[in-house]
């Protein structure tokens, strides 16, 4: 068998797109992206948000996947494996550590979603519910030290069963069938969300904006929320197209998981906000918006336990499909540069998660040092999702961008993304802002917020 055979491959296109965009279709777009453009007032946080996606994160994406694909490694042995200096390869290791980081928080919020889901089968949606009785569920739920502990350990078993399983064994079969099914349950939501009393409020606090609240942080908020939302600046899109069939059109494939990953989360924000104004809730309500607002809108649709249900089983597993590309980072490093067998790498780096994820489960009211850790909106859990999802990823987004763009370089990278006999299309564009747009935006907006000191 050759080195490719043993690591792996995924079996087609779809199954690559399906997969990639399992991994950055997740809470980053139905929780993160709610949460972020409410407490950074909307409409112009948007725009500057689908600004970056466009600019920054599509040729970001199509520069992780240059690497990886050309290299078939890690994001560690990738860059090793591209070039002989010795500094390139501690930016695939920042993103491992990124990657280790990123799960120990949003385990913790994928589990909520478990919880979410138990609530629904027995019905506790089906009912009228409004916010204030939402919110105390919700607070009782995560303020309970010992079942938010429960919750995440649970869903890190789930991540470490299937990243056990290996490539296209496990993380494929897992996607094929559900990320068009959570489509659809979006799209019926949504269309309930406009029809609300809220809906007109709702839509223009999203779409309308308002650039008296722009700030430094806002910009920032925004870059890290494209970044992370397309699961970029760490090396999973490295890893993945590490695993895409050399007779397959890449490029193509990540602009498709590029449109699926802004489409799901403006559709979450459709949803969100009118259901927000309609039920009174404050925009700004933090990492619990979404799983607050949510519930008071179920029962308004006919058959709501139903699509209760159905719509946090399909979070859960878009959930997954994410954990398990970010588990799937570290442990291929591990397997690939330690030789470390599969099995004992998921166990014992999913086990360590757990230990890094205890505080930001205990930090939503369970203890009242990690809920109020910097201050007001300051919880443990946001601060790491900040550190972690903002700053880390865009510093690794920064030197990925430097990568390709000068050291590596552009004309290797278009040759991997055209293995396979497709040409790039508009591949001088990509160039330059590969070179020159991404690295000097993301640069100058990391040293906007240095000199502000608008860090959180
Ligand atoms: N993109 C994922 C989401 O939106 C989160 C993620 C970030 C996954 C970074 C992998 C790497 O939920």
């Amino acid at each position: 068998m050759s080195a490719t055979a043993n690591r792996g491959e995924w079996s087609s296109r779809t199954g690559f797109i399906l997969a990639a965009a399992g991994s950055a279709i997740g809470l980053g777009n139905i929780w993160r992206f709610p949460y972020a453009a409410g407490e950074n007032g909307g409409g112009a946080f948007v725009l500057i948000y689908l600004l970056f996606v466009v600019l920054i994160g599509v040729p970001v994406l199509l520069a992780e996947l240059s690497i990886g694909r050309e290299a078939e490694k890690n994001p560690v042995g990738a860059f090793k494996a591209l070039v002989p200096d010795k500094f390139w390869p501690y930016v695939g290791g920042l993103g491992v550590m990124t990657g280790f980081g990123i799960l120990a928080f949003y385990s913790v919020i994928a589990g909520w979603t478990l919880s979410y889901l138990f609530s629904a089968l027995s019905g506790d949606f089906g009912t009228a519910i409004t916010a204030a009785e939402s919110g105390a569920i919700f607070t009782e739920l995560i303020g309970n030290p010992f079942k938010a502990i429960l919750l995440t350990a649970s869903f890190l078993l789930l991540t470490i069963l299937v990243v056990r399983g290996g490539v296209s064994g496990g993380i494929e079969r897992a996607t094929k069938i559900l990320m068009p099914l959570l489509f659809l349950i979006l799209v019926i939501l949504a269309v309930r969300a406009v029809t609300l009393p809220g809906a007109m409020q709702g839509l223009e606090y999203l779409f309308k904006p308002d650039f008296s609240k722009l700030t430094t942080g806002v910009v920032m908020s925004a870059l890290g929320q494209a970044l992370f939302s397309m699961s970029l600046g760490m090396g999973a899109m490295i890893t993945y197209g590490s695993y895409f069939p050399k007779s397959e059109n890449i490029h193509f494939a990540g602009a498709s998981v590029a449109v699926f990953d802004t489409l799901i989360a403006i559709l979450a924000g459709v949803i969100i906000f009118p259901a927000l104004f309609t039920a009174g809730v404050e925009p700004d309500a933090g990492p619990g918006l979404v799983f607050v607002v949510l519930p008071t809108i179920f029962n308004t649709l006919p058959a709501g336990s139903f699509f209760a249900v159905a719509f946090y089983a399909l979070l859960a597993i878009a959930a997954l499909t994410s954990t398990i590309s970010l588990l799937e980072v570290v442990v291929s490093y591990f397997v690939d540069e330690r030789g470390w067998n599969r099995s004992k790498a998921a166990w014992l780096l999913g086990g360590a998660c757990l230990v890094l994820a205890v505080p930001s489960a205990l930090a939503q009211g369970g203890n009242d040092y990690l809920t109020s850790f910097l201050g007001e909106g300051l919880d443990f859990l946001s601060v790491q999702n900040i550190i972690w999802g903002n700053y880390s990823l865009s510093l690794g987004a920064l030197l990925i961008c430097v990568f390709v763009g000068w050291r590596w370089g552009t004309t290797k990278a278009i040759a991997s993304l055209e293995v396979g006999g497709f040409k790039l299309p508009a591949a001088g564009l990509w160039v330059i802002l590969i070179r020159y747009v991404c690295p000097l935006a993301v640069a100058v907006i990391l040293a906007f917020i240095i000199y502000t000191q608008q860090y959180l």
